[in-house]
């Protein structure tokens, strides 16, 4: 994991990790959770919900007292907390999608399977720059930017939108408008990137502003019957980051099943941006699909990595 925290930009936790990996106060706080793996994750979010909430002062300076301190806490934390986060700056790998499908004048509906907290719900209301182009209110309160290696054509930043209605499905949504959940998704940034923590803090501003209606239940089981009772009057976009790649096959294919079905009976479409299911983990590129029914022509239209700081356009139809 200290490699990972390495490779994934955080100079601190890739520090604590190694110099705490034998700890035996860390072993006596993982107790026998199967995953491990994901066991740094959670105490070190669970150390930063403690700054956050202002109940541990400067805790990566003095760690091992954090975690004498609030042994209990923190054991109940990792035992109870699955990781939770909501990455804004997916919106930025998937506005050419939306674009792409949804720029042709009709009212949009927006669907997400697996919101989190449904800050990619918001996408319309913030500003994007992708190499010399722009998008997006001048004034939004949010500006998302990355390095577009191969950018999405010229035109598309010329559509424009008008959402209706934004709605989620997700197993554990996480409410922003309370302070507990608006700290947990804060918790689990890593604490030395504040570029993140700072995106992360005005998109919460920005969703708290109108609040989405997010679904407590599996997408699997939800969609087919939200997508029977869409609106004809618009456009429905189903959209999903980094949800489905929890799934497993069999539900994708049902979700996939359920879509293409609604897709017969009317206008539909669909922004994907996962892990291709033949793709050599952990480091293999993501890729942003599209469709839009009538017809349901499947595009890859970009390649990009996880977190959507890079992306390069395709556009070609898949295989
Ligand atoms: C890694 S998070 C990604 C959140 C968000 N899409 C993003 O890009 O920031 C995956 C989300 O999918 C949700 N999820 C996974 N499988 C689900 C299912 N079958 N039904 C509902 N939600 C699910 C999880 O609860 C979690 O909020």
């Amino acid at each position: 994991m200290a490699d990972d925290f390495e490779r994934g930009g955080s100079p601190l936790y890739a520090g604590l990790a190694r110099e705490h990996a034998d700890d035996p106060l860390l072993a006596e706080l993982a107790g026998d959770r199967r995953a491990r793996w994901e066991f740094p994750l959670r105490l070190f979010g669970g150390v930063h919900y403690l700054a956050l909430a202002g109940l541990a002062e400067h805790p990566w300076n003095r760690f091992p007292d954090v975690l004498r301190e609030h042994r209990d806490w923190l054991a109940r934390f990792v035992a109870e907390q699955p990781v939770q986060t909501n990455e804004v700056q997916r919106s930025w790998g998937m506005l050419p999608g939306f674009l792409i499908v949804g720029g042709g004048g009709m009212p949009l509906d927006l669907v997400e399977l697996g919101p989190s907290a449904g800050l990619n719900l918001y996408w319309d209301r913030y500003r994007y720059r992708y190499a010399e182009h722009e998008w997006g209110p001048e004034s939004a309160k949010l500006e998302l930017a990355g390095a577009a290696r191969r950018p999405p054509p010229a035109e598309l930043f010329a559509l424009r939108v008008e959402v209706r209605l934004r709605v989620g499905i997700d197993r554990r949504p996480v409410d922003v408008t309370t302070e507990h959940g608006a700290r947990l998704l804060q918790a689990f940034v890593w604490a030395d990137q504040e570029h993140r923590l700072e995106r992360l803090r005005r998109a919460i501003a920005i969703v708290r502003e109108e609040p989405p209606e997010l679904l407590c239940g599996d997408f699997v089981e939800l969609l087919p019957e939200l997508l029977a009772g869409r609106d004809p009057e618009a456009l429905t976009v189903v959209f999903d980051s980094t949800s489905l790649v929890y799934v497993p096959e069999p539900d994708v294919a049902r979700v996939r099943a359920a879509i293409e079905e609604a897709g017969a009976h009317g206008p539909l479409a669909w922004v994907s941006y996962e892990l291709p299911a033949d793709a050599e983990r952990p480091y293999a590129s993501f890729s942003l699909e599209a469709q839009v029914w009538p017809g349901g022509e499947r595009r890859v239209l970009a390649r990009l990595d996880g977190h959507a700081n890079w992306l390069e356009w395709v556009d070609e139809v898949a295989a």
